[in-house]
């Protein structure tokens, strides 16, 4: 898939998947790090890289040498397959690297992670102080083990980064007023307020609003083929997304999952 392509996808619908992306050698180097740095193999592991000149400090005092030497092979990764040139492109500005990070998941039948919205203040009532729309982040997953429906996938409503964008806007600037939205029977809540839903319409195009509401309330009430919205990626494949959207994670029944991340924000 071409940049333009890659591009055109996520300001669009939000998400887009990569089905192979990785080479055999960077997969298996990879799935090699994340193998020895997990410490307890029943648990969730993650572990975090060096971005900068503070998070180098940091490690240094942790004397985490190991850790050095890895990031450099993720920074140049991430270098070799431009990240930052699709990230810049999608936000149409300059972008800054804000974290690298391998998670780990083990196999489980636990419930998953229902849909949700990041950055909304995981449903604190009280909040003084609002983030500016602008800096949500452009994730990239890549897989090191496969990942299906029920099987450690993410899900994702698309054009909901559009309408959540129009959201935090509102809010920042004043016009509309703050109530929880972190869970996405919440979201749809503070959407659906008429005052709301007019500003959101004024800032963002109505049809994407409409789409993201009629796939929302199907979702609600489990009359939606959520399937569609279950990405199935294999090992050495990737997920672009912007993080505004409405997504969860499922359970992992069939195997541990195994992914690195790179997040890029606006500067
Ligand atoms: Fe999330």
């Amino acid at each position: 898939m071409n940049i333009d392509k890659i591009t055109h996808e996520v300001k669009n619908k939000g998400i887009v998947e990569i089905k192979q992306w990785l080479t055999n050698k960077d997969k298996d180097k990879i799935a090699k790090i994340i193998n020895i740095e997990r410490p307890l193999k029943s648990d969730f592991y993650n572990s975090t890289y060096v971005i900068n000149f503070k998070t180098f400090i940091k490690k240094i005092l942790k004397l985490k040498f190991l850790n050095i030497f890895r990031s450099i092979y993720f920074n140049n990764l991430s270098k070799k397959l431009g990240l930052e040139k699709i990230a810049e492109r999608i936000f149409d500005s300059k972008v800054k690297l804000i974290r690298i990070d391998n998670f780990w998941t083990p196999r489980s039948d636990e419930p998953v992670i229902d849909w949700h919205v990041d950055n909304a203040y995981s449903g604190r009532k009280d909040v003084k102080i609002f983030n500016e729309p602008d800096k949500n982040a452009i994730k990239f997953f890549f897989y090191l083990t496969d990942v299906s429906r029920d099987n450690g996938c993410l899900s994702y409503i698309p054009y909901s980064h559009k309408v959540a964008y129009a959201l935090k806007h509102g809010i920042y600037n004043g016009k509309i007023k703050y109530q929880t939205y972190w869970t996405l029977s919440d979201f749809r809540k503070i959407v659906l307020i008429k005052e709301n839903y007019n500003y959101i319409k004024s800032v963002i195009d109505e049809k994407y609003l409409t789409k993201f509401l009629n796939t929302s309330d199907l979702v609600l009430n489990n009359k939606y083929k959520e399937e569609k919205l279950d990405h199935q990626i294999n090992s050495g494949g990737a997920l672009i997304f912007d993080e505004a959207g409405v997504h969860r994670g499922s359970k992992t029944k069939l195997n541990d999952r195994m992914v690195l991340r790179f997040f890029y924000q606006k500067i």
